[in-house]
């Protein structure tokens, strides 16, 4: 039992460095808080459950794009009943995120997600360009006589 004080004593200096991260962080008041994200005003439910688009909207957005490029399939029946077009600027951005800086490039910025490169050619502007698909090239596909949509 003499050993009592000197048991409490590690026992602190243990407690102590073991949530030592914590008072770091409070110290130099940073914090693990989300990145605050601008959600849409008028919208109030994705295309897809929250807990799924947290995790998978990427996916989301590549299964889009395989079935519109490949298979030509461009409606997308919503878990909610709805039906969307299934497209990055006309439905995610222009419907819902018109602000990809506030939203989309904040968290992924928060997050060190390089890119996404999409924005080479999706068109992801305020003034979204109405008409040419949300395309940033147009022009190029009617200069080869191809299809704009
Ligand atoms: C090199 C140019 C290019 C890049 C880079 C690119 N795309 Fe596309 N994407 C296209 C073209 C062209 C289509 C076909 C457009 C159509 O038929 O409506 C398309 C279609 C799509 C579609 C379905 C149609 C639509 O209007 O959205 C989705 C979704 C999509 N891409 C997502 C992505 C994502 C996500 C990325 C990044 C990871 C990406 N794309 C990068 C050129 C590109
Ligand atoms: C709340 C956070 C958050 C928001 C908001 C967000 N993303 Fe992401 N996104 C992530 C994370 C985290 C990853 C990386 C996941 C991984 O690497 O597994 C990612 C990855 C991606 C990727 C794949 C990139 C790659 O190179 O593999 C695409 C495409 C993408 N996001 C598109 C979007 C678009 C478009 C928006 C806005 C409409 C958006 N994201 C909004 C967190 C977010």
């Amino acid at each position: 039992m003499r050993d009592r004080p000197q048991i409490i004593v590690g026992l602190l200096i243990f407690v102590g460095l073991f949530t030592f991260p914590i008072w770091r962080g409070r110290a130099a008041s940073t914090s693990t808080a989300a990145p605050a994200v601008k959600l849409p005003v008028a919208e109030k439910q994705c295309v897809a459950p929250l807990e799924y688009m947290r995790t998978s909207h990427m996916q989301l957005l590549i299964d889009w794009r395989q079935q519109v490029v490949r298979d030509n399939q461009r409606q997308f029946h919503a878990f909610n009943g709805k039906v969307y077009d299934k497209s990055l600027t006309r439905t995610c951005l222009e419907q819902c995120h018109t602000n990809r800086a506030e939203f989309c490039d904040r968290c992924h910025k928060y997050a060190g997600v390089s890119g996404p490169y999409c924005w080479d050619c999706h068109n992801s502007s305020p003034q979204f360009t109405a008409g040419n698909g949300g395309h940033q090239f147009p022009a190029l596909n009617v200069a080869e006589g191809r299809s704009t949509r």
